[in-house]
């Protein structure tokens, strides 16, 4: 029996947060041994809003060497960049022409998005959700593992895949979102109430895999807590819930274990030992991540193999498409 397909994807727009790692990148890593997984870096995506091309560039290739940094293995996933392969593009046009304006404008994080650059609001933000439906249903994708962030898109992805079934005859696999129960939606540490992103003003709101020792225990003792004093994982202590989740995945204890351990102890303490959890458990990964950038031969060659795998899974999808829409074979 074949393996079922996983797809994936994280936007090479800037460092990548424990938020990133523990929502995603985490168990990308998980899934690779029992299916067959496409890990993309999609850079379409990441130019809906401004970037700088030099940035993009060298963002694009961080993603790649994290990636592997944080444990895929090229043997086993495929690594790709996602304007390698333009058959994304292709399928985004065809699955546009099957989206409704209403659906679009009903995603939240478009309506937040364009509150925040309301003046230059481009059409590919709009349709961002689109182009993410023709990532996984190119793949014929059973499961895809993201964040809480990113279920409503996959309901889209959902729902387009049904819409063009019906209309055109079973072409597309329908897929299943994969959200954790724990760390799907990590937190800013400076606010609590708000999802840690790595497009925060405020660097203190968020942790960079690559972020050095000092910057991290900077970080963790500016982390917005509570008065309340007690280390108990509770919705009344918001920033004390989020650091004992982000203390639990990284150390591998239980949420119990961690307020055993520290009952009685007061959040300096509780802090400096995150601090060191946290710091030894990025360690590895920095000094993977070190030696792998110096080698952009590898890199290259990885990227490249990557690309080629994923043409030929997309191409197979999207000649099935073209055909059932009524485009001549050419
Ligand atoms: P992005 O950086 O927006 O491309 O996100 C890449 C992946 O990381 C997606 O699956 C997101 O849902 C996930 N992600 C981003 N931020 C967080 C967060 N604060 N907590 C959990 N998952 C996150
Ligand atoms: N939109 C996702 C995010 O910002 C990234 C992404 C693009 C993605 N295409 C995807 C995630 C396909 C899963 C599957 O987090």
């Amino acid at each position: 029996m074949s393996k079922k397909i996983v797809f994936s994807g994280v936007q090479p727009s800037g460092g990548l947060t424990i938020g990133n790692y523990i929502g995603a990148i985490k168990n990308f890593v998980e899934l690779q041994d029992e299916y067959d997984c496409y890990y993309s870096i999609v850079d379409m995506h990441a130019i809906t809003v401004p970037q700088v091309p030099k940035d993009l560039r060298k963002n694009t290739l961080d993603v790649l060497a994290l990636y592997i940094a944080c444990g895929l293995d090229p043997e086993k996933s495929t690594l790709f960049i996602q304007s390698h392969v333009p058959a994304h593009a292709e399928l985004t046009w065809v699955l546009n022409t099957i989206t409704y304006m209403g659906q679009l404008n009903r995603m939240t994080q478009f309506k937040e998005k364009s509150r925040r650059s309301e003046e230059n609001l481009n059409a590919g933000l709009f349709t961002y959700p689109v182009l993410m439906a023709a990532d996984i249903l190119l793949y014929q994708s059973d499961l895809v593992p993201v964040g809480e962030d990113q279920k409503q898109h996959l309901e889209l992805a959902r729902d387009l895949a049904e819409r063009f079934n019906n209309r055109y005859s079973e072409t597309f696999k329908v897929p299943e979102p994969l959200i954790k129960e724990q760390g799907a939606r990590i937190m800013s540490l400076q606010n609590p109430e708000k999802k840690m992103s790595k497009s925060d003003e405020n660097e203190n709101a968020y942790i960079l895999i690559l972020d050095k020792p000092d910057t991290i225990k900077r970080k963790i003792k500016r982390a917005v807590t509570d008065s309340i004093g007690e280390i108990k994982y509770n919705d009344e202590q918001l920033g004390i819930k989020n650091l004992i989740t982000i203390y639990s995945v990284f150390s591998g204890a239980s949420i119990e274990e961690i307020e055993n351990r520290y009952d009685g102890a007061g959040y300096g303490k509780f802090k400096e030992d995150l601090a060191q959890v946290v710091i030894e458990a990025l360690r590895p990964i920095q000094e993977r991540y070190e030696d792998l950038i110096n080698n952009k031969d590898y890199l290259e060659k990885i990227y490249r193999e990557g690309a080629e795998k994923a043409s030929y899974v997309a191409y197979k999808t999207l000649r099935k498409v073209y055909r059932k829409v009524g485009f001549i074979q050419k």
